[in-house]
C-alpha cells in the first residue's frame, strides 16, 4: 500500500485527478474505471472536468461504474447518486451515456440487478481503477462495518451513523435518508487492478489510523487495502492526526 500526504484537500484533488487521467492516457484501449460519490470526490472530479476541458484526458474511452446507491430513490430524486454523478461529473466531460453504469435505486428485482451488475463489470473487462472516499468509520462504498470481505454487489442496510452523517444531504433529517443501499462488494473493490482511495479531514482520522495500522478487520472495511496489491491512499495532513508519527515518516520516505 502506499500513503500519500498531502498538505490539504485542493492539493489530494489535484495528486488523484492527475493520477486517474496519467492512468487513463496510459491505455490506448478502453478504461474502465469505478467511482464514488461524497464529499470528498468532488475536487477531484473538478479537476478531472478542467483537464478534460483543457484536452489533456478524454473519457471517451472510458467506462464507469460507480460504487452505490441508495435503494428505494429514483435516478431522478436529487439526492440519488445517479443526480450526484450526473451534476457533478459526467454531464461536464465528453462521456458516452452508454458507458456509464450506475445501479438503479428503483430496480423491480434488486438482488437481480447486483448480480447483472457484477456480470457486466466481468463484461467490461473488470475494473482498471476504483477510486473511493471513506466513511467515518472505515466504510468503503456502502460496506458498513461487519460486512464479509469477500462480499459482491448486493443489498446492504446503512447503519445509524452513516444515516446520521448523510441526513445532512437531507435537510438533515434522518427519517428522509434511505434505510437501504445497492452497493458493490469490498470483493469488487479488492478485484479491480488497482484501488485509490481518497481521504480528508481530522473527521476521518480514526478510520484511516484503523485502516492502517490495525490489522484486516471486517470492522473497519477498508483495511481490506491491506491485501490488495496496488492500493493507494491520497490524503491531507489532517487525516493523518491520529496515525503514529512513525508511520507518516516511513511512508513519506518511501515516496521521496
Ligand atoms: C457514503 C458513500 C461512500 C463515501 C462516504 C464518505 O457512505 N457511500 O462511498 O465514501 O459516504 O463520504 P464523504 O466523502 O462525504 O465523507
Amino acid at each position: 500500500m502506499r500513503l500519500i500526504v498531502k498538505k490539504n484537500y485542493d492539493e489530494v484533488s489535484k495528486w488523484a485527478a492527475d493520477y486517474i487521467a496519467g492512468r487513463i492516457n496510459q491505455k490506448k484501449e478502453r478504461f474502465v474505471l469505478g467511482l464514488p460519490t461524497g464529499s470528498t470526490p468532488l475536487g477531484t472530479y473538478k479537476e478531472l472536468i478542467s483537464l478534460n476541458k483543457a484536452g489533456k484526458v478524454s473519457f471517451a474511452n472510458v467506462t464507469t461504474f460507480n460504487m452505490d446507491e441508495y435503494l428505494g430513490l429514483a435516478p431522478e430524486h436529487p439526492q440519488s447518486y445517479h443526480a450526484f454523478m450526473w451534476s457533478n461529473f459526467f454531464s461536464h466531460v465528453d462521456i458516452d451515456k452508454n458507458n456509464v453504469h450506475l445501479l438503479d435505486g428503483l430496480a423491480k428485482d434488486p438482488l437481480k440487478e447486483c448480480a447483472d451488475y457484477e456480470a457486466a463489470i466481468e463484461a467490461a473487462g473488470g475494473i482498471n481503477l476504483f477510486m473511493g472516499g471513506m466513511g467515518e468509520d472505515g466504510h468503503i462504498a456502502f460496506n458498513e462495518p461487519g460486512s464479509s470481505l469477500e462480499s459482491r454487489t448486493r443489498i446492504k442496510t446503512l447503519t445509524t451513523d452513516t444515516k446520521i452523517v448523510n441526513a445532512r444531504f437531507f435537510d438533515g433529517d434522518i427519517s428522509k435518508v434511505p434505510s437501504e443501499s445497492l452497493t458493490v462488494g469490498v470483493g469488487t473493490v479488492m478485484a479491480a487492478e488497482e484501488v485509490l482511495i481518497l481521504v480528508s479531514g481530522y473527521k476521518k482520522a480514526r478510520a484511516l489510523r484503523h485502516v492502517i495500522e490495525e490489522g484486516v478487520n471486517h470492522k473497519w472495511t477498508l483495511s481490506c487495502l491491506q491485501m490488495h496489491p496496488h492500493a493507494i491512499i491520497v490524503c491531507d495532513e489532517a487525516a493523518t492526526d491520529e496515525l503514529k508519527v512513525g508511520t507518516v515518516r516511513y511512508f513519506k520516505d518511501i515516496e521521496k
